[in-house]
């Protein structure tokens, strides 16, 4: 069975094919990076994939359930968790507020202060998330994602925007994370991509141009002239 199973996926805004015939499958455990030019769908892939955003056609399974057809809440219950490109947070609230209400569904696995002790947030748990710097903020929205106890977590471009110390504090984050959670990010540093992903798909005009590991990707021609911009 795997985490993830897309099939087929069409969608289109207006007249405007978004995503084209995108067939995928992540394993349980999997460390997968969605990579390729703004534009190209990625942020799409997710909200299809968590339910925001209908598909025009096409199949998704979660843990080898259809789910295509799941509201958003439906397809939280089944595992899924997300973070956005941009901070998702309380900002007028507490982190511990904030852990809090992300938490209060998973109250039988953990608690607001077991968690932040575990992650090394206690000690900030009374600060207002608007007093955070945006490095420590995307951190945190990956927290509250955590706090969902997900099986299967979309990171959208978790690193933007941040400078190379904060991307390495949130990069190692990533890294930990228990193989029990399946994980999808789009990234554009392809040093974090490099870090992280077991494999690697390319999109390209909502297409999957390729999909392979490290090393695949690495040797790739039309990965090369696409996406890297080299030609060597
Ligand atoms: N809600 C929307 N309505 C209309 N067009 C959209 C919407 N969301 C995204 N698009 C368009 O779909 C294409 C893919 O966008 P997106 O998935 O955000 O790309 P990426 O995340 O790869 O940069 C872009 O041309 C974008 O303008
Ligand atoms: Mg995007």
């Amino acid at each position: 069975m795997n985490a993830l199973e897309i099939m087929n996926a069409n969608k289109t805004f207006g007249g405007l094919a978004v995503l084209q015939d995108v067939s995928l499958s992540v394993e349980v455990g999997e460390r997968r990076a969605i990579i390729g030019p703004n534009g190209a769908g990625k942020t799409t892939l997710f909200n299809v994939i968590s339910g925001t955003l209908p598909l025009n056609s096409g199949k998704i399974s979660l843990f080898g359930k259809r789910s295509e057809h799941l509201s958003p809440y439906r397809r939280a219950r089944a595992g899924l968790a997300r973070t956005f490109q941009q901070n998702n947070l309380f900002f007028n609230l507490t982190l511990l507020e904030n852990i809090h209400l992300a938490i209060l569904p998973h109250l039988t696995q953990s608690s607001p202060q077991k968690f932040l002790e575990t992650w090394g947030w206690w000690e900030k748990r009374d600060i207002h998330v608007k007093e955070l710097s945006y490095g420590d903020q995307r951190q945190v929205e990956l927290l509250l994602a955590l706090a969902q106890f997900p099986r299967l977590l979309l990171l959208d471009e978790p690193t933007a925007g941040m400078s190379s110390v904060e991307t390495q504090k949130i990069t190692s984050m990533i890294r930990n994370l228990s193989r029990e959670i399946t994980v999808l990010i789009i990234e554009h540093d392809m040093e974090v991509v490099f870090d992280l992903a077991d494999r690697i798909t390319v999109l390209n005009y909502g297409q999957v141009l390729f999909e392979g590991s490290q090393e695949e990707v690495r040797s790739d021609q039309r990965v090369k002239e696409v996406y890297l911009g080299t030609t060597d």
